[in-house]
């Protein structure tokens, strides 16, 4: 069986390519949802609807044992729901995972007490990173600053628009004392040099960048090694595949270009 990894367009890209590079043994099955994305603006509802269908379209047509939701705003839109109504129902044996707790334990694990975070407009209204590091460290100071534009700049392989795109989110962060900013999207990886060196630019100072392509394979191994019983059912024989729900050329290029390397991408139909 495979690993699933799901986001609403290319971002995910990132992360499977990571993830790749990390496990190369594994099975993995990429699926954007490009005839949707962007979900950052999207209701919860909506969101939680696009994400259920995906994640149904890996589990039954690709094999998937274990899904990673590469994909903050859908992790807090639909991954506790589907972890507590879904899967018992439909899958008790197989896993859904998402990016924000792996994403909280690291702020927690670098001991940072103060960090900025640019994420989607529902992600950040819906306060899920606030929540999650309240439960774990409540005196972790945490501001936040929606960046909904970075999303389509990654989509349409547009770069040479960011730069002041960037500049314009980090000033929210200027005479804030943060020690880090939480990439909490996971297009954003794709800018991680360039909102670097504007943090260092505007707030004067070095910036930790957390950026989820980094950290998530430790994760997903720890994870497996303390789930043998997923782990045994996982194949290994470096199969990967790449499949979104729209597709054009600029698509096609794009999704090379944040792999790093030629791949097969394919439409499908869900
Ligand atoms: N990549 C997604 C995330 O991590 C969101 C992009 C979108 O708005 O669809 O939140």
């Amino acid at each position: 069986m495979n690993i699933g990894t799901f986001d609403s367009g290319l971002g995910g890209l990132l992360i499977t390519k990571s993830l790749i590079s990390a496990m190369p043994e594994y099975n993995f099955c990429y699926l954007g949802d490009t005839l949707h994305v962007p979900y950052g603006a999207r209701s919860k509802d909506v969101v939680f609807d696009f994400t259920k269908n995906c994640i149904e379209y890996l589990f039954e047509k690709k094999d998937c044992k274990l899904i990673i939701i590469a994909c903050n705003t859908a992790t807090f839109a639909a991954l506790r729901r589907l972890q507590q109504t879904y899967l018992p129902q439909k899958y008790p044996d197989r896993r859904i995972l998402g990016v924000i707790v792996p994403t909280v334990e690291e702020v927690i694990e670098k001991k940072y007490t103060s960090v900025g975070l640019l994420a989607t407009q529902g992600t950040v209204n819906s306060d899920v990173y606030g929540i999650e590091l309240k439960k774990r460290k409540p005196e972790i100071k945490l501001y936040s600053c929606p960046a909904p534009l970075l999303v389509p700049l990654v989509e349409n392989n547009a770069d040479e628009f960011a730069p002041p795109i960037i500049e314009s989110y980090i000033k929210n962060f200027i005479d804030k004392d943060i020690e880090a900013i939480i990439l909490g999207c996971t297009h954003y990886p794709h800018y991680k040099k360039q909102i670097a060196e504007i943090s260092k630019k505007i707030l004067g100072r070095n910036i930790d960048i957390l950026s989820q392509d980094e950290f998530l394979p430790a994760s997903l191994k720890d994870y497996l090694s303390r789930h043998p019983e997923i782990d045994n059912c996982l194949s290994k024989n470096s199969k990967y595949s790449f499949e979104i729900t729209d597709i054009n050329d600029a698509y096609i290029q794009q999704a090379r270009a944040i792999f790093g390397k030629d791949i097969i991408i394919q439409k499908v139909d869900i």
